[in-house]
């Protein structure tokens, strides 16, 4: 495991996602109670991006804008159709004012 920087912790607002390209593809970042949740920036069902997605903070999940998948950002688990694979959530370890995942190196 390596751990790549993606963001400076003051980019990030809080229930706004802000999408990012790294070298494992795109991710989206948001921030949700004080937590920083990063997460696959691709819908398992057709590939939309999530910038433009909504959240649902009482059930802390992620509706994709497409056609209104909901994903959990605890899990990832795909909480409603059309999608049914989950999508990737990565780890996430703040360092001073920096924001790293943690991936497969
Ligand atoms: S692309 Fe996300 S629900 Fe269809």
């Amino acid at each position: 495991m390596s751990l790549i920087k993606i963001a400076n912790l003051s980019e990030i607002q809080e229930q706004k996602i802000l999408s990012k390209f790294t070298n494992y593809g795109m991710i989206a970042i948001t921030k949700l109670n004080g937590n920083v949740i990063v997460f696959q920036d691709e819908c398992t069902h057709d590939g939309a991006p999530f910038d433009d997605a909504q959240l649902d903070v009482s059930q802390n999940q992620v509706i994709c804008p497409r056609h209104g998948a909901r994903f959990c950002l605890q899990t990832g688990e795909a909480k409603k159709p059309p999608a049914y694979v989950p999508i990737q959530i990565y780890k996430v370890i703040i360092k001073n004012d920096e924001v790293f995942i943690e991936v497969e190196s």
